[in-house]
């Protein structure tokens, strides 16, 4: 999609309105790696691979926040071995590649549930969202384990043993408190949602957080997502209007 543009030099985007925080769905590394006759888990190497180049594109166009939804709390029903490659993987990440965008004053954390990780992923989590807390540069939120039902009653045991042990009046439960009690506590909403690969569906993914959140669909397979079409996908973006239920004035 060029929406009428030969090359991406001609997407030109205009500084003043660069969105803070971008949140994808990185679909596709499946049927990536179909294409090609190889393993899926190949598919979700080179999903990996595009990550740590979109880490850097958005680091480059000034973003301050990107969320991505790595493993949801639904896939685990897929096979032993491919749960267990994309596991493989991310321990791989985190005890490695991290360290190197911690370095370059990247930001990371983690949201979801991590308590059903292994433990030594959980460690290595923990170890990277200490060093995070020096840095200053474009905050990184990896989604694992991660639903957004899920998120939704965790934050409303948090609220209700607030209120059980009278810290909270149930009149009290304003927006703020329910923003407050969910794993993306203190990052803005997103402005813009990508998904790749051609799926136009949410599934599960930051539910409260997407309320005014505009979306972009793109057909390109994750591995193949690149600055270019992050690029395209803010274009878009910028030349919405966004009215927040409101009118134009
Ligand atoms: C969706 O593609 C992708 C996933 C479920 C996993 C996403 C994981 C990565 C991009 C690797 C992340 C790695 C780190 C280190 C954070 P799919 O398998 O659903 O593709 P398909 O729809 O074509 O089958």
């Amino acid at each position: 999609m060029f929406f009428g543009k030969e090359t991406a030099e001609e997407y030109q985007l205009n500084p003043e309105k660069m969105p803070k925080h971008i949140a994808i769905i990185m679909d596709g590394n499946g049927r990536w790696a179909t294409k090609r006759a190889l393993p899926r888990k190949a598919g979700h190497k080179a999903g990996a691979e595009a990550l740590e180049k979109i880490i850097y594109a958005a680091k480059d166009m000034g973003l301050e926040h990107l969320t991505v939804y790595a493993f949801s709390t639904e896939n685990w029903k897929r096979s032993e071995e491919e749960v267990g490659a994309i596991m493989d993987l991310l321990r791989m990440y985190l005890k490695n590649y991290f360290k190197k965008f911690l370095n370059d004053n990247v930001r990371m954390d983690v949201i979801g549930d991590i308590s059903r990780l292994d433990k030594d992923i959980q460690d290595a989590i923990l170890e990277i969202e200490e060093i995070s807390k020096t840095k200053t540069g474009l905050s990184v939120h990896i989604a694992l384990n991660y639903g957004g039902r899920d998120e939704l009653r965790r934050a409303v045991g948090k609220i209700a043993a607030d209120i059980a042990e009278g810290r909270l009046n149930p009149t009290d439960v304003t927006e703020d408190v329910i923003t407050n009690a969910l794993d993306t506590a203190g990052t803005p909403d997103p402005e813009l949602v990508i998904r790749t690969s051609g799926e136009e569906r949410i599934s599960n993914f930051l539910l409260w957080q997407i309320a005014y959140s505009e979306f972009y669909f793109s057909e390109v397979l994750w591995p193949d997502f690149d600055k270019t079409e992050l690029q395209k996908a803010i274009y878009y973006y910028q030349n919405r209007e966004r009215r927040f239920g409101g009118r134009l004035k």
